[in-house]
């Protein structure tokens, strides 16, 4: 794809999201779909120091999240393994409130990787399991929403582990085009419930109800909590909101084209305004020497520079 994206252009009162407004959802899913990149390699853009982006470098990782919400880096050399790497990418993309979440390490950057049992919990992360579809922190209080994570490879496993990732904005248009109704049911506020977590009989997090997908007021981006647990899972009671979570459970597992799939290779990374992603069982080979570690940032904010608001407003000031 190409690394600069052609502007919307809207009058910036209205909103692509706003089900009442047809025109506009349409002329946003037209610029949205078209130059849309066809594969994850499409995304992958070579980054010689991760430290200091060039401005071709930083633009074509820019051009790709305004149009996908998500590009791969590929670092051609240098330590892979050093954790400063992944807050300074993040820093260069307006990424700085990390959030904290419970097993994070002391720098609120998550080592990724097999780890025996934790606390007598059981958490499908750091196991190599299969991890169904999800966007990273559903289960966060409305203040603290997760809308940008790294996810950086320090080294792959010896086999499997690929992730597969489809822009949550995609997901929108997929709905939409099926049935509006079926946003209208998952914009409700109520929409979905995370029960809270308990520990040997203590809740360390509260249950957390909210919509599916909102638009945010200060960027009018759109945002997007989901998980496709069918276990300790609350989702509203009506019929519309069975069958849009039906159908978006039907695209997630069908192949659709706008799903990504990409087996990230050490010295890779994926930096993404929290698209819906899953990942495939892998085994590791620990006397190999081929040991799966992820390093994982999560941040309350989003990309810059792809906020709806200022595609915009770069569109009034280029249309005129
Ligand atoms: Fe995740």
């Amino acid at each position: 794809m190409s690394d600069s994206i052609t502007h919307l252009r809207f009058p910036a009162a209205t909103s692509p999201f706003d089900l009442a407004d047809d025109r506009a959802y349409q002329r946003w899913r037209e610029w949205k779909l078209s130059d849309y990149p066809g594969v994850a390699e499409d995304l992958i853009v070579s980054v010689a120091n991760p430290f200091r982006l060039t401005p071709a470098e930083k633009q074509a990782l820019l051009s790709r999240c305004q149009k996908a919400n998500a590009a791969i880096y590929r670092i051609s050399a240098g330590d892979f393994a050093d954790k400063e790497l992944v807050g300074s990418l993040g820093r260069q993309f307006g990424l700085v409130r990390l959030d904290r979440n419970l097993r994070a390490d002391e720098d609120s950057i998550t080592s990724l990787k097999v780890v025996p049992e934790t606390r007598g919990a059981y958490y499908i992360p750091y196991t190599n399991r299969p991890l169904n579809w999800h966007t990273d922190g559903y289960y966060n209080t409305p203040g603290e929403q997760v809308r940008g994570v790294v996810l950086h490879c320090v080294s792959d496993a010896a086999e499997g582990g690929e992730n597969v990732y489809l822009d949550h904005e995609m997901a929108y248009v997929l709905l939409r085009d099926e049935n509006p109704e079926y946003l209208a049911a998952l914009m409700q506020p109520d929409a979905m419930t995370i029960p809270a977590n308990t520990e040997s009989g203590v809740e360390i997090r509260p249950a957390q109800t909210g919509p599916v997908f909102s638009v945010e007021t200060h960027s009018g981006s759109l945002h997007m909590r989901y998980t496709a647990r069918t276990r300790s899972i609350a989702w509203k009671d009506d019929r519309n909101t069975r069958r849009a979570v039906g159908f978006l459970a039907e695209v997630l597992a069908g192949d659709s084209a706008f799903l990504f799939r990409h087996r990230m290779r050490p010295g890779e990374g994926v930096i993404c305004n929290n698209i819906l992603h899953k990942r495939e069982a892998f085994a590791d080979d620990p006397a190999g020497g081929r040991t799966r570690l992820l390093y994982r940032a999560r941040y309350y904010d989003r990309i810059r520079g792809t906020e709806l608001n200022t595609i915009w407003s770069g569109v009034r000031a280029c249309s005129g």
